[in-house]
């Protein structure tokens, strides 16, 4: 008999279900399991089933999960963070201090935080790369890259703007570099820098400034993006991983096999959630995050340089005039990744990693290409060409910019001409190669400028950078 004045199941078990489920324990039937669906948060974040074979691991990587589980980890760690931090110069690197002896696990929350950041840059990174190569950003995902995009700028920014909140020497000095490429925007871009670091040098009140974006407006952003990417991928569906000759990996022929996201799915994201979550703890119980002394505005450390996923373009502004090697080149960049999906495709190619045989092959040279060509042309620079002493009377914008830019764009013309030709092989395979050598030629760079530039940002063995 049930209290009139209390009308709950008097059972425990079932008061608690009612709780969580928004509903009465349902009889074990068809119509009993829809309801129990309709009312989960579980499957409403993913479809009730799912093809088996977006299962397999060695599919997505985990990396879009992983993103997530970092952003909460951000999360949850920067709140903890914020009870102790004052973002005035004054006080910012003595609470890192105070982190350090004064504050239980304080260390270990700060490395926690500062870790799960620079995973996350690598991570967005690495899922974008797999969703190309899977074809993920094909119809009908094609804003759902822009959004991701987005997403791997915001990382950027909130990694940026979170690198000045200690107040060291390696902050102030990253951050002063790596505002200064904003002043080579033509015409708005000393008063964008001015506007960004509130004056027109690193002071108390760009670390206002960036404490506000690094706490608030960026992860707000970020948030309602992630919110719409993940809605995205709920609607659209994952893409299905294919073998080569267009079957289902995984399943006999072409009929996708489906199973219930409850628990195949939700089980592995916890298992791996789990065992990401005690990596990273574990790595941050050993791993300190770096603090130098503090920031001092007078000297500058020699050689003073970005934040390392800055160093691509500071390794470009060694090479190009300044508005090609901070601007222009990056918004190519950029332009060419968000016009991707736009572009006409073979839809029925979805899911497989490389189109054929040939297509590995030929991103293979590309990767080979990137990693051989780019240290020959950066010494080349370095040593021997001096294009503005061979053209003397022209501007350096174009001695140094038009020029160089339009032998690369040349050298990428014959590259894909040539590999088309050379291999017989279709437009997307050869802009597969492309892409390769691309991405690998951002990363030899990237490589270049944090391990191979010592004092006077001089080319030195690694061993012999700072
Ligand atoms: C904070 C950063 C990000 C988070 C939290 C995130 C999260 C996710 C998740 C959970 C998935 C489904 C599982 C998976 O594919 O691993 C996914 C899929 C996807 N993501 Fe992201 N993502 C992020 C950044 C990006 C970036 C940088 C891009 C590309 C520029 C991107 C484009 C996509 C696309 C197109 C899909 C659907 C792929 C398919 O169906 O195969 N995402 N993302």
């Amino acid at each position: 008999m049930t209290d009139p004045l209390d009308p709950r199941p008097e059972d425990l078990k079932q008061r608690v279900w009612e709780s969580i489920q928004r509903d009465e324990l349902p009889p074990r039937d068809d119509r009993g399991r829809m309801r129990v669906v309709m009312n989960n948060l579980v499957l409403h974040l993913h479809p009730s089933k799912v093809a088996k074979a977006s299962l397999k691991f060695t599919y997505t990587w985990g990396l879009g999960g992983l993103a997530l589980l970092l952003v909460m980890l951000l999360s949850l760690t920067g709140v903890m963070l914020m009870f102790v931090y004052t973002p005035s110069p004054d006080t910012a690197y003595q609470d890192m201090l105070s982190l350090q002896t004064e504050i239980r696990f304080g260390q270990f929350i700060r490395n926690v935080h500062h870790w799960s950041g620079n995973l996350l840059v690598i991570v967005a990174f690495l899922h974008m790369l797999r969703v190309f190569f899977t074809g993920g950003f094909r119809t009908p995902r094609e804003f759902n890259w822009i959004l991701g995009l987005s997403l791997l700028l915001l990382v950027i920014a909130a990694n940026f703007t979170g690198y000045l909140l200690p107040w060291d020497q390696l902050a102030y000095w990253a951050v002063t570099v790596g505002s200064s490429l904003l002043s080579f925007v033509p015409l708005i871009g000393e008063g964008l820098r001015n506007f960004l670091l509130g004056g027109p040098e690193v002071s108390a009140a760009t670390l206002t400034n960036f404490y506000g974006l690094h706490v608030a407006i960026i992860p707000l952003t970020l948030m309602g993006v992630i919110s719409f990417h993940i809605w995205r991928v709920r609607k659209d569906g994952l893409s299905i991983p294919h073998r080569l000759d267009g079957s289902i990996d995984g399943a006999t022929g072409h009929q996708i096999e489906k199973v219930t996201t409850l628990p195949h799915l939700v089980s592995r994201e916890l298992a791996f959630a789990l065992v990401m979550t005690g990596a990273i703890l574990l790595w941050s119980v050993w791993v300190d995050a770096p603090l130098e002394t503090a920031a001092n505005p007078d000297h500058s450390p020699n050689p003073a340089k970005a934040a390392w996923y800055f160093m691509g373009l500071q390794e470009l502004l060694l090479h190009f005039h300044p508005v090609f090697g901070a601007i222009v080149i990056p918004l190519l960049g950029l332009g060419m990744l968000a016009f991707l999906p736009y572009q006409r495709f073979d839809l029925s190619a979805e899911g497989v990693w490389f189109r054929s045989q040939k297509g590995r092959w030929m991103a293979y040279v590309g990767a080979i290409t990137g990693i051989v060509g780019v240290p020959l042309l950066v010494l080349l620079d370095e040593y021997y060409l001096d294009l503005p002493g061979t053209f003397p009377n022209l501007p350096t914008a174009i001695s140094n910019g038009w020029i160089p830019l339009a032998a690369l764009l040349l050298m990428l013309i014959t590259y894909y001409d040539g590999m088309k030709r050379f291999f017989k092989a279709s437009a997307c395979e050869t802009r597969q190669s492309v892409f390769v050598l691309l991405v690998m030629s951002f990363i030899v760079l990237t490589v270049i400028g944090v391990a191979f530039r010592g004092e006077g940002m001089t080319l030195m063995a690694p061993w012999e950078v700072q």
